[in-house]
């Protein structure tokens, strides 16, 4: 029985192994071939947070495999008005077949794996974005033809994304450094586990961060559930946590620019670098659902 909920228990052969089912299916997907692998088995999509991106990737996704994606917006759950995770684990477990959820906290996750006898996927917590990571994995390896050798830079706040792109990068074999204001470092348990490597570091200074950096990295100041800090976290990062012309010119001149998205333009990123990384971005974006089919077919398929 396997869930995926973060990257830090997902071992680095599975992460490359669905890397390369997820370029199969994606192959297979632009030929026009759909095999039913996951055929007649139903898939839970819970959603507290709002989304796009996770929820129309995986409701198409799992429908290219053959699978029922059942959209459940947490508000209009009964887990929406406080019944317990582990109940809604074995109720779930009952009906379906694996369950997707976005949420706020890591531990709602996992209560829903350890009480459930089905497997659970990450779709976002304040935590981890496991998911976006496989899809922004598979675009840099896609794009530079290697994971291991590369620099990922990341620029900003010390997130959910900031998290799973530090374990996913390292896994993979890519150096990793980031640059995030004081008070808005990573996690302290994934510094720890990234403090292991060699070629990881954690600066304040942007311009440290990204020289000679194959990979450039950003997301929005203020996630979803942070909206009331928006205001002092601009005060924060205005200024200096932002991918602009300036920063690109200290990366490798061949870097790719990647952002999970929605993007905030003006902010995090300039106008001018997103569109001169569009192509890449919007790779990136469909590349969850290639990702994320993997992810499905693994843990879910016979
Ligand atoms: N990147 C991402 O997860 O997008 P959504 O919030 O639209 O799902
Ligand atoms: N860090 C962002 C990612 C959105 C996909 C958030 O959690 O809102």
């Amino acid at each position: 029985m396997k869930h995926f909920l973060t990257l830090l228990e997902t071992p680095a052969d599975e992460i490359i192994e669905m890397l390369d089912l997820a370029d199969q299916l994606k192959q297979e997907t632009k030929q026009g071939i759909f095999r039913p692998y996951l055929k007649n088995k139903t898939i839970g999509l819970i959603f507290r947070k709002s989304s796009t991106r996770t929820r129309v990737s995986f409701e198409v996704g799992a429908v290219q495999l053959g699978a029922y994606p059942l959209h459940l917006d947490a508000a209009t759950m009964q887990i929406g008005r406080g019944e317990p995770v582990q109940d809604t684990a074995r109720v779930l477990s009952r009906y379906l077949d694996g369950i997707m959820i976005r949420t706020y906290e890591q531990e709602e996750v996992e209560g829903l794996a350890k009480f459930g006898s089905i497997p659970v996927i990450n779709g976002l917590t304040d935590f981890a974005h496991p998911c976006q990571v496989m899809a922004d994995l598979q675009t840099i390896r896609e794009r530079k033809g290697k994971l291991a050798g590369l620099k990922m830079a990341f620029i900003g706040d010390g997130n959910n994304m900031c998290n799973s792109l530090m374990v996913g990068a390292l896994k993979t074999g890519m150096a990793f450094s980031c640059a995030c204001p004081q008070g808005y470092k990573p996690d302290p348990k994934v510094l720890q586990f990234a403090e292991a490597y060699d070629c990881f570091e954690c600066v304040d200074d942007p311009m440290t961060a990204v020289k000679d950096a194959d990979v450039i990295l950003t997301d929005v100041w203020a996630s979803m559930g942070e909206e009331g800090e928006a205001e002092k976290r601009r005060q924060v990062f205005e200024g200096t946590y932002q991918v602009n012309a300036a920063l690109m010119a200290e990366a490798h001149p061949d870097a790719m620019v990647l952002h999970c998205l929605p993007a905030h333009r003006g902010e995090e990123i300039t106008e001018e670098v997103f569109e001169a990384h569009a192509d890449e971005i919007f790779e990136e974006a469909e590349n969850r659902l290639h990702a994320q089919k993997a992810i499905m077919l693994t843990l879910m398929g016979d």
